[in-house]
């Protein structure tokens, strides 16, 4: 290297006039490459070739499907992208950042969220076509293919017709902490991106179900914590609900048990549509919990 440098120098100076110094002479350098390349070389080479921002969406789905899926996928990334706001305004001094993601550090939540709000929307898709023969069964909005399909998840009619846009939040009943996480389309769909393995990696996973079991996976694990897809869907809806859709407000609720147990009048229960619906969380105390419901309908009590 340290003789290439004077060859290179030396051959560009030898068709340039000799008559300054060095200093000088390096100028002429500098500006006769630049001068020589710049008009032959609009670099035809574009680093992001192939990405894409746009919403892949299956030609199966028809015009209706199509508008109601590119909503709520707005909504999911306006959601992600909310709650990537408000980690990077507050780290982990936010008490909702505690509350969800314990002393975890903030920088893989961030990542989360910024992949579902801005991540390249190439490498995946949604389509309509019941092609894996699953929404027959009850209750189910759609799912990832798994092994037919790894990239690709199917909305099946269910969702059309029962996930509500984000400019319901809040309303109609929904707290946060009872409602079902696929109430709103946009949540529904951040779980569902976190399937893609191009956004979930794989390591965005279940480690965690109802809303209490999400707040203990937070003071106990909070390394599982931040890439527990619940946790990551209820985050953004808590945060979205307090910061933007009712301000100073929001509407986190209590979990079902706690209200029943305080012998609450309050019957506006929203209702739970869908086949995701996390369990009803079953202990008296968000922070230490004493019962669990397993998915299975078993119930265990430390
Ligand atoms: C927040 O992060 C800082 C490091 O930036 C750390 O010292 C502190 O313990 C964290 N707080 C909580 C509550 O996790
Ligand atoms: C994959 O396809 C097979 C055959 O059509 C089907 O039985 C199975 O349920 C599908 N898997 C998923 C995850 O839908
Ligand atoms: C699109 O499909 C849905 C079923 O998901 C159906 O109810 C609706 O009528 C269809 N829309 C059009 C315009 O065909």
């Amino acid at each position: 290297m340290q003789g290439l440098v004077p060859t290179i120098l030396l051959a560009l100076l030898s068709g340039s006039p000799a008559s300054a110094g060095p200093v000088q002479r390096r100028q002429e350098v500098v500006t006769q490459t630049v001068a020589a390349s710049a008009p032959s070389a609009p670099t035809p080479w574009t680093w992001n070739a192939g990405g894409s921002q746009a919403w892949p969406i299956h030609e199966s789905c028809n015009a209706t499907e199509r508008a109601l899926l590119k909503k709520g996928l707005d909504d999911a990334a306006t959601l992600a992208a909310h709650a990537r706001d408000h980690v990077l305004r507050f780290g982990n001094s936010s008490d909702m950042f505690q509350k969800y993601f314990g002393s975890a550090p903030s920088a893989e939540v961030v990542g989360w969220y910024d992949k579902i709000a801005k991540g390249d929307r190439s490498r995946f898709k949604f389509r309509c076509d019941d092609v894996d023969g699953n929404c027959v069964l009850p209750g189910w909005g759609g799912h990832w293919r798994g092994e037919n399909g790894t990239d690709e998840t199917v909305i099946c009619p269910l969702s059309y017709t029962t996930r509500k846009p984000l400019e319901d939040m809040c309303g109609y009943g929904y707290r946060v902490a009872r409602g079902a996480l696929s109430f709103y389309f946009g949540s529904d769909l951040i779980h569902r991106l976190l399937h893609m393995p191009s956004v979930g990696e794989g390591a965005a996973e279940h480690f965690a179900d109802s809303y209490t079991e999400c707040l203990e996976l937070a003071a106990e694990k909070p390394a599982e914590a931040v890439r527990n897809s619940h946790t990551l869907q209820y985050f953004a809806l808590d945060v979205y609900a307090f910061d933007v859709a009712v301000p100073n407000e929001g509407c986190t609720g209590k979990p079902a048990r706690e209200e029943e147990e305080e012998g609450s009048h309050e019957h506006e229960s929203a209702p739970a549509p869908t086949a995701t619906t996390s369990s009803a969380p079953t202990t008296t105390s968000a922070a230490a919990a004493e019962c669990h419901t397993h998915s299975n309908g078993e119930v265990h009590c430390a």
